[in-house]
């Protein structure tokens, strides 16, 4: 097990690391071939923070975010306990991985978003999966408790990151980095939510033993409640993925972040927004806004002297092209001409 993954033999997650994970002889694998993401060095970001910095690119996942790598495993658990059904609440990712693992296993999805406040590329993948899709009128905090009292009353399984089996395949990007590095970076600055993934991401490298980094998460501003120590009862931001006021794994994230001698700060939506813009011009990487978060972070907070960085990105820009186009470049428009074209490329 472990090692580099060339894509010719690319192997579902829980087949590379099956030593590693509580999966039962005898389950059927539910998977897309998600996990193997690439790990991008990443130089002009390097330059500017002073440390070698890579960048995982969680976003490559088949679904375009982290979450397959959870769902992997909560939909192989799922349907080997024999329920019909899975349910989350979400701020959008969630949803499209649960959707779209629901409908690879043959089971019945159902997500609840915050309606109007997910990104539409997610909505549509939640849709075009068979989701059965509920929009509340409320936020995520709400959704996900009205959710776990549901799961309570009924035989569905509930795969948020609440669900352990979310967490045992999401510390598998741990390990993935341990094996392309040799090692664990100094520090791993990392966008935080609900809390579900730093959590995964410190119990990975706890397990794997060969190095612990520095963990630096990151809020946004008006959606920090581990930052102020405080639950934010409207919390807002553009990065909507992390627009959460109470994570459920706030606990376990502090004592990450108390055991690896981190911090967590916040970043507010224009520094989110710099940095997702700054990183697909300059790096060629294009993540959504509560990816950028971790490198935002990165650059206004500093990771103090360390040799090697890794930044998480979580989510592809796909996800999100409303909030891209918004702050984007104009197109420019052109007739059927040489001369106007000559104009439009090459003209200032
Ligand atoms: N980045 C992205 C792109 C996310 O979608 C999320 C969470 C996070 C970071 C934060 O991770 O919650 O484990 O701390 N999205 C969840 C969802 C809440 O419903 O898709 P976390």
């Amino acid at each position: 097990m472990g090692g580099a993954t060339a894509a010719a033999d690319r192997v579902p997650l829980i087949e590379r690391y099956a030593d590693r994970l509580p999966i039962e002889p005898g389950w059927e694998v539910v998977s897309l071939l998600e996990g193997s993401t690439p790990l991008i060095p990443a130089a002009r970001l390097s330059e500017r923070l002073g440390c070698e910095t890579h960048l995982k690119f969680d976003g490559m996942n088949p679904t375009g975010s982290f979450k397959d790598r959870g769902m992997t495993v909560a939909v192989t658990a799922a349907k080997a306990k024999g329920v019909d059904a899975i349910i989350c609440a979400s701020t959008g990712n969630t949803a499209a991985s649960s959707a779209a693992y629901a409908a690879r296993a043959g089971l019945r999805g159902a997500v609840i978003v915050p309606e109007g406040k997910i990104a539409s590329g997610k909505l549509a993948q939640a849709l075009i999966h068979g989701a059965r899709v509920v929009g509340l009128r409320g936020n995520f905090d709400q959704a996900l408790e009205l959710v776990k009292e549901l799961s309570e009353k009924h035989p569905v399984e509930l795969v948020n990151s609440i669900n352990p089996y979310r967490i045992e395949g999401q510390k598998t990007a741990a390990f993935e980095v341990v094996d392309d590095l040799g090692e664990a970076p100094d520090a791993l600055a990392i966008p935080v939510g609900n809390a579900g993934n730093i959590t995964a991401w410190w119990k990975g490298f706890g397990e794997y033993g060969r190095g612990r980094p520095v963990l630096y998460g990151f809020q946004a501003e008006g959606a920090a409640p581990i930052v102020e120590g405080a639950v934010v009862e409207n919390p807002e931001t553009v990065a909507s993925a992390i627009r959460i006021g109470n994570p459920a794994r706030w606990k376990e994230a502090e004592a990450a972040l108390s055991e690896s001698d981190g911090r967590i700060a916040a970043v507010s939506d224009a520094e989110i927004l710099d940095a997702q813009h700054w990183l697909a011009a300059n790096e060629g990487v294009f993540c959504e806004p509560a990816s950028a978060a971790s490198v935002a972070g990165a650059l206004k907070h500093g990771v103090g002297e360390v040799g090697r960085l890794v930044c998480v990105i979580t989510g592809h820009g796909l996800k999100d092209p409303d909030i891209a186009l918004l702050g984007a470049s104009e197109v420019v428009h052109c007739d059927v001409d040489l001369g106007q074209i000559e104009q439009a490329v090459l003209g200032d």
